[in-house]
């Protein structure tokens, strides 16, 4: 398992003012082992991200990249060459070409929505390790086609779920989950306020076909942390939402957008939790918020970012407990290095997790069954706000020819 002090003397190993030293005298900043070669299957911005998190993390590195789109692979050689000049990047013609090398140890697909299914079946016979992006499918169906091939594959299958690992939310798992500081959990609410969706190559993320829709394609991230905290099965899902601000005239080859922009979600569990989900798309701000209720105390925790400002992001962490035990005010944050990596440092967390889990250690990383039942509440929420009526998840499964 990575320590702290390895993730330290790896960044120190690839900072360039350590250049200088003789490489004999090079010992607690020696650069460490990089042996893990990983292709990125789609080189967009999250692509491009996982590019310059894999260097960071350092035990692998970036050999190879598949991308229809040139001005993706010249910017993914870009950011390999601006961390290391000298090394060469294997550019793929096609997916055949990726399916095919031997030479590579990790596959990480970040392509978009639509297309991880048809990808992962051309990559499934590789048995090389994988990192999917999530939502891992824009349907149910599709979700399970995945889940079935990731429960029999014979390497490590792990979902970009990696929101759980924001320094807020390990936090409250710790404390909710681990300690149980708060009792039974009974209700979790999270609210997401933040700009609306950025452009994409072919910008799938404007129509629902592409992309599953907004509370598949964004939200899975919270469904994800929502089914953890409640540790159980959702089995109905309310939602309304609505496309009021964001791209209502936006069309592309012809096709207008879909999507919602704003939305209210309740979840109900198996075990009587009760989860609500509050999305607004026209915020200027970014502001994420878990609460979450327990017999026991309340946990409140937050993150918030500007970026018309100078400010960086702002954290805060509140456990009340009561009568019941010590309560707790503070602020998580990771090293700056890390949290200015990406997505608050989550994916830095995320990578280091990844090449654990191909070390052969046990991390708490989003399986496919995981990424599955995010994209089932995601789904849900969908329907329901299609059809303004609960959704009974055991039957939206059925319609979709899922028994489980
Ligand atoms: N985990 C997270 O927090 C997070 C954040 C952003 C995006 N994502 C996910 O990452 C994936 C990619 O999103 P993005 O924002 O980088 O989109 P993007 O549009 O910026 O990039 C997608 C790239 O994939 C390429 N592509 C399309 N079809 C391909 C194929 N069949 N084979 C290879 N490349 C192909 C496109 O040319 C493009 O360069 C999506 O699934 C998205 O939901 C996850």
């Amino acid at each position: 398992m990575t320590t702290e002090q390895d993730i330290l003397k790896r960044a120190l190993s690839k900072d360039k003012r350590f250049g200088y030293l003789p490489e004999k005298d090079r010992h607690y900043t020696a650069p460490m082992d990089n042996d893990l070669r990983f292709a990125v299957i789609g080189t967009g911005i999250m692509g491009l991200e996982h590019i310059r998190i894999t260097e960071m993390e350092g035990r692998a590195r970036i050999t190879a990249v598949w991308d229809p789109n040139p001005a993706g692979i010249a910017a993914a050689v870009q950011t390999v060459k601006l961390i290391d000049p000298s090394r060469e990047v294997k550019i793929y013609k096609s997916i055949e070409e990726v399916a095919s090398d031997p030479e590579t140890d990790g596959l990480i697909i970040c392509t978009p929505n639509y297309t991880h299914l048809d990808v992962l079946k051309k990559l499934a016979s590789t048995g090389k390790h994988i990192l999917m992006e999530k939502p891992m499918a824009t349907t149910v169906h599709d979700a399970m086609e995945i889940r079935k091939i990731a429960e029999k594959y014979p390497a490590v299958f792990q979902l970009g779920l990696q929101y759980r690992f924001k320094a807020p939310y390990v936090e409250a798992y710790r404390d909710v989950m681990t300690q149980e500081l708060l009792g039974d959990v009974k209700m979790i609410n999270i609210a997401e306020r933040r700009i609306p969706f950025l452009d994409k190559v072919g910008q799938w993320n404007k129509q629902s076909r592409y992309s599953g829709g907004t509370l598949v394609e964004k939200c899975c991230h919270y469904f994800d942390i929502f089914n953890l905290f409640a540790g159980s099965k959702p089995v109905r899902v309310t939602a309304s939402g609505g496309q009021d601000v964001n791209f209502r005239d936006f069309e592309y080859d012809g096709v207008r957008s879909d999507i919602l922009d704003n939305a209210f979600v309740i979840v109900d569990y198996e075990n009587r939790v009760r989860a609500c989900f509050n999305l607004c798309m026209f915020s200027p701000l970014f502001f994420e918020e878990l609460v979450v209720c327990g017999e026991k105390g309340t946990l409140r925790t937050w993150e918030q970012e500007d970026f018309m400002s100078n400010d960086g992001l702002q954290t805060g962490y509140e456990l009340f407990c009561g009568e019941n035990g010590p309560s707790r005010k503070g602020s998580p944050q990771y090293p700056k290095m890390i949290e200015s990596s990406g997505h608050s440092g989550a994916t830095f967390y995320e990578h280091m997790y990844f090449v654990d889990n191909i070390r052969g250690a046990k991390t708490l990383t989003a399986t496919a069954e995981e990424g599955f039942w995010s994209v089932v509440v995601g789904a849900a929420a969908e329907e329901s706000v299609r059809t303004g009526k609960p959704v009974m998840v055991e039957r939206m499964l059925k319609n979709a020819g899922i028994r489980l």
